[in-house]
């Protein structure tokens, strides 16, 4: 049976009969050969796409609170309301700002009465406070009136409680930083700040910034916890950073500048999020990029989870959906020597230029960048000859750097066929190949790659998500339907891990209340933050990669789709495991029987089951474990194994050899 894209009506059905319903069928066969030949598997074939989207970054894995810290924001009181009732009032000014190209916005404050002003901050979509949690407040301020002036914060509930208070006395009339540090007493998903002036006069702030002390390894100014621990359960392979459109900017004065985020956080210059207006259904336009996360904590984020780093660059290209705009050839150097600069900021020593950067920020080990990427979904002659002048530079000078390309926005059609061509021939190393398509495509293209060119580029499966409806259709779902479809195809890039080497699910996060693009692997709100169904496919193909393929065939061929079963299989040189993943398609039961050559008779082993009640199944807050993998214990018989697939399931067994 070939499996249509399914309604309602279908997938009652199976929640209804086909659990229930063993066809009356042949038992398939699967022949595995553990010691048969297959190919070696990249240790970084599995990784993690981050992308500046859905909130991902401000408002998200950037732990900060307060939203527009800075005053920099187009709006420069954008997130900011005066308290009502208060005797004062606030100005942006920009005189004496302390940068006066990166921050040039400060807040002057001014209280009639004592204790008679305050703002407020909204966070982004509110403030996730948590009770028992320590919270670190940090304000840059200076006196600029007769009488000195203090602050007061209160964290409020949307009632306005004070659910944690703090105070800070600045002195002088130079810009210092002050710091609090308090605890909260209840857990608030939607709390904001106020700050009220103690006393009667004036004073400058600006800075101002709340962080919870459960950062990811409690580093001040840091990560979500939650949110990178989530990556790190999947034990990824490689992060790719930052993107993603916002590689490209929609102009390029809104490209992302690697340069600009690194340094202290007041140094990094804010801009707009190219995803702010990208879709009128979905307008934000709240979003900016303070680059708190910058370069550095992307490497370090990296480091920290035992992933490679993947930087991708802007090419000298912005977004050709958006202006298009491209830098003339003969002024390209600054966007090569920017590459450059990146490659000596990660591995330099710490004499260099750049490489001092880094130690200066607390690393002075090298971060051990083996890749780069130059230009995301570019397309067209204008790519290729930009790409050139940067490949001819960038492998002069550090050969052993494998950079990655930019395959186009399709897998198909005449620019990716371009692309290909044009890239081949200039023995690229690694082209990325972007897929968001219907599941149907997903489960017919589990043999794309069988007869790829093997001796050539190797591929990059950079970003795909199947679409439970249109392409950026703000309905699209994560259900069970589009992992199981990605799971199937995941079949395809395993076997032919020769000729993909590297694998991403994109986007990565999404705000619950900040999201512009759906579907994506993991949400978020202002508290938790869960992995969808897809989330958990990308997991179990990551933990249990393997070292090597070896052949799984039906009746002598690979595993593509008969039967509406998909299947490839690893070995795991180091654990000593036969790894076998296997997909069910099929609305009913199916008893299949493994006869594996070359493991030990009766061997005993591990069967990771995911599936759902129905293929609309989702992950959400409240239940955020409905598609979760559950583990049972399997042997063998001899040296077959049997088992009954469930309905639509996917399958990873893992045998001890
Ligand atoms: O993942 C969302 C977007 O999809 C990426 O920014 C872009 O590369 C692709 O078009």
């Amino acid at each position: 049976m070939k499996l249509k894209r399914i309604g309602l009506l279908g997938a009652l059905y199976f929640a209804l009969v086909g659990a229930e319903n063993v066809q009356a069928q042949s038992i398939k066969t699967f022949d595995v050969d553990a010691n048969g030949k297959g190919v070696a598997i990249s240790p970084h074939m599995w990784g993690v796409f981050f992308e500046d989207i859905n909130m991902g970054a401000d408002g998200g894995l950037y732990a900060e609170l307060i939203k527009n810290r800075s005053f920099e924001f187009d709006s420069p009181f954008m997130g900011w309301s005066e308290i009502k009732g208060g005797k004062g009032s606030y100005l942006v000014n920009n005189i004496g700002s302390i940068n006066k190209v990166a921050n040039r916005h400060f807040l002057h404050l001014k209280s009639d009465i004592p204790d008679g002003y305050g703002i407020s901050n909204e966070g982004f979509r509110g403030m996730g406070i948590k009770k028992g949690m320590q919270y670190h407040f940090s304000i840059k301020a200076r006196q600029t009136g007769n009488s000195t002036v203090g602050l007061r914060l209160n964290i409020v509930d949307q009632a306005g409680s004070v659910i944690g208070s703090g105070t800070v006395n600045p002195q002088g009339k130079e810009w210092r930083d002050y710091k609090v540090t308090f605890t909260a007493n209840a857990t608030v998903p939607k709390a904001k700040t106020n700050l009220w002036m103690t006393g009667a006069g004036e004073i400058d702030i600006d800075m101002v910034s709340l962080f919870p002390q459960d950062t990811w390894k409690e580093r001040p100014g840091g990560l979500r916890a939650d949110m990178v621990q989530l990556l790190a359960d999947m034990k990824p392979g490689f992060l790719r950073f930052p993107g993603g459109c916002i590689v490209e900017g929609r102009t390029l004065d809104e490209r992302f500048q690697w340069k600009k985020t690194i340094g202290k956080p007041e140094d990094r210059e804010l801009i707009i999020n190219r995803w702010n207006i990208e879709f009128k259904h979905r307008l934000t336009p709240d979003y900016f990029q303070s680059f708190g996360l910058g370069f550095f904590e992307y490497f370090q984020l990296a480091e920290d989870i035992g992933a490679t780093a993947l930087p991708i660059l802007n090419c000298g290209m912005a977004c050709q959906f958006n202006t298009g705009e491209v830098v003339p050839l003969d002024q390209l150097q600054p966007y090569i020597q920017d590459a450059l600069d990146l490659i000596e900021f990660a591995n330099g020593p710490v004499s260099s230029e750049w490489g001092k950067k880094r130690a200066e920020m607390g690393h002075p080990e090298p971060f051990k960048l083996k890749l780069l990427g130059v230009g995301n979904e570019n397309w067209g002659p204008q790519y290729i000859e930009r790409l050139k002048l940067f490949t001819t530079v960038i492998k002069a000078k550090y050969p052993e750097i494998k950079i990655v390309n930019s395959g186009g926005t399709d897998p198909s059609g005449e620019r990716f066929d371009y692309l290909n061509t044009q890239l081949r021939a200039m023995g690229a190393d690694i082209i990325d190949e972007h897929y968001y398509r219907p599941p149907q495509w997903f489960f017919s293209n589990a043999k794309r790659y069988d007869n790829y060119d093997r001796k050539g580029s190797k591929v990059f499966a950079g970003e795909y998500a199947a679409q439970s409806k249109e392409i950026a259709s703000p309905i699209n779902v994560n259900n069970w339907h589009c992992a199981l479809s990605e799971a199937a195809f995941l079949t395809g890039i395993e076997r032919n891990a020769d000729v993909v080497t590297m694998a991403s699910y994109a986007p990565l996060f999404a705000h619950a209340d900040g999201w512009q693009w759906t579907p994506d692997m993991i949400w978020i709100d202002n508290l938790t933050a869960y992995g969808t169904p897809n989330y958990q496919v990308q997991k179990l193909y990551s933990l249990y990669k393997g070292t090597k393929t070896i052949p799984i065939t039906m009746k002598g061929k690979q595993v593509t789709g008969q039967d509406s079963l998909y299947a490839s299989a690893v070995i795991d040189a180091d654990k000593k495991e036969v790894i076998i993943k296997v997909v069910n398609a099929m609305a009913t039961s199916q008893k299949v029987l493994f006869a594996i050559k070359g493991i030990k008779s009766n061997a005993k082993g591990i069967l990771s089951l995911l599936t759902a009640e129905t293929l609309l199944t989702r992950n959400s807050f409240e239940s955020p474990d409905e598609v979760v993998p559950k583990e049972s214990q399997v042997a063998l018989q001899g040296k077959n194994l049997d088992l009954t697939l469930k309905p639509y399931s996917f399958n990873v067994i893992r045998l001890k050899m």
